[in-house]
């Protein structure tokens, strides 16, 4: 049932409680909002994104910079959501994204000098996506529950061979199912699908359908730009 029409079923008195009850919560978080604002000069909140913002976790170091769009919205669920910037590390999450914490948390994970920019209108359901160097995220772009997008293997392989990062691109209107692991230096074009539970290792072309470890071409997709 629509919100709204359980909303309509509640007696009158009780309904105009519930709205003052749900005004002072806002009030408080956009209170909050401002606090977290001063206390992080990089962070910048637009004013018509959610106030539920106000209950992330912030960690933002010297000279980094999170923007969030405008209409970014996120549910008040307290802690679920978490931003860590390294320094220098710079964040934009696009107009009206959905950072949607009710099935996982979402992390959004930029290490000192990474980059990370999400959207337009993008969907992070439950997610993690971390940067050492560059995520870029595409108009559209779904990311599944339990998925993890990595730049870099966060560990060197062995006293010969360092670590090794290579940013990750995912473009418009592709979605990425829920617990896929989307790994280095990968490229998925435009209104691909990826199947759940795989994981991407190499470019995944445009329009196309991949899954399994390592994820393979399996086939074509259409247009996914009204695709809900
Ligand atoms: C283990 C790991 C480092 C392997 O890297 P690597 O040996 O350098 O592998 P490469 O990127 O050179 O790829 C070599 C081949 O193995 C395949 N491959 C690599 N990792 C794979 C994986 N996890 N599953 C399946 N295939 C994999 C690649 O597709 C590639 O195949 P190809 O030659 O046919 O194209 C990498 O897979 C990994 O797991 N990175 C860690 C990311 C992570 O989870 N970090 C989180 C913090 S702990």
């Amino acid at each position: 049932m629509r919100q709204g029409a359980v909303f309509a079923r509640i007696p009158v008195m009780r309904r105009l409680v519930l709205v003052a009850i749900m005004r002072v919560v806002s009030l408080r978080d956009r209170l909050r909002l401002r606090w977290l604002r001063w206390l992080h000069p990089g962070l910048e909140v637009h004013r018509s994104a959610s106030s539920a913002l106000a209950r992330a976790r912030f960690s933002l170091g010297a000279g980094a910079r999170l923007l969030i769009g405008p209409g970014v919205v996120t549910e008040r669920n307290p802690g679920r959501l978490s931003f860590e910037l390294g320094e220098g590390a710079q964040v934009e999450i696009g107009e009206g994204t959905w950072l949607r914490t009710t099935l996982g948390p979402v992390n959004v994970v930029a290490f000192a000098g990474g980059r990370i920019q999400v959207g337009p209108a993008c969907f992070l359901n439950g997610c993690h996506v971390s940067a050492k160097r560059s995520v870029t995220l595409g108009r559209r772009a779904w990311i599944g529950p339990g998925s993890r997008v990595f730049d870099a293997d966060q560990h060197d392989f062995d006293d010969a061979r360092p670590e090794r990062s290579a940013p990750v691109t995912i473009g418009d209107c592709v979605w990425v199912a829920g617990d896929v692991t989307v790994l280095r230096g990968v490229t998925i074009g435009e209104h691909s699908v990826v199947g759940t539970r795989s994981v991407v290792t190499r470019d995944v072309p445009p329009h196309t359908l991949a899954y399994g470890v390592p994820a393979e071409p399996r086939g074509e997709v259409g247009d996914r730009s009204r695709s809900r």
